[in-house]
């Protein structure tokens, strides 16, 4: 195999769903896999998070809030049947909290970050299990 296969299908179970394994079956993820709007997006919205919680922690300048967050309401998914009225108000939640914990300066930035993060776990709890246990190394505790 190509290094440059194996690096991809690494990435590709490192992120996915799918429980995290430590024995791919390299060949099939690469050829089902296709990387739905929300998936990109969710990919963003984790490694912003990943680096608000080293802001926060180290009292740095905070990030900018990305609006493109606004597209977890519109984004497709790879199964649509994820969407339904519970989906849509988890998801008014977690931008709620988020925009929250991009305001600088508020004494209650920890919590609503940490409020953010919850509505991240709460989704996931019933969608999409695999990233749960590196979700939930994004809480400050
Ligand atoms: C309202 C529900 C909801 C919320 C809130 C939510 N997610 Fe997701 N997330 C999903 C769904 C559904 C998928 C699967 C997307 C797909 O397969 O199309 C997903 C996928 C992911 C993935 C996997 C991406 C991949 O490469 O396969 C990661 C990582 C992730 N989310 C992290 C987060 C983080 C971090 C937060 C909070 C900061 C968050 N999510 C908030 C529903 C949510």
């Amino acid at each position: 195999m190509k290094p440059v296969y194996l690096f991809l299908s690494i990435f590709i179970v490192l992120f996915s769903c799918k429980k995290e394994s430590t024995k791919p079956e390299v060949k099939e993820e690469l050829i089902m896999y296709e990387a739905s709007e929300m998936t990109v997006l969710m990919r963003d919205i984790y490694e912003f998070n990943k680096a608000l919680k080293v802001r926060i922690e180290e009292k740095k300048e905070l990030l900018e809030y990305p609006n493109e967050f606004f597209k977890i309401n519109t984004a497709k998914l790879t199964n649509p049947d994820y969407r339904n009225a519970e989906f849509d108000s988890l998801a008014t939640i977690f931008l709620e909290n988020q925009r929250a914990s991009f305001s600088p300066n508020t004494d209650s930035l920890v919590i609503n970050y940490n409020k953010s993060i919850k509505a991240c776990i709460e989704c996931h709890k019933t969608r999409c299990t695999g990233p749960l246990p590196k979700i939930k190394k994004l809480m400050i505790h």
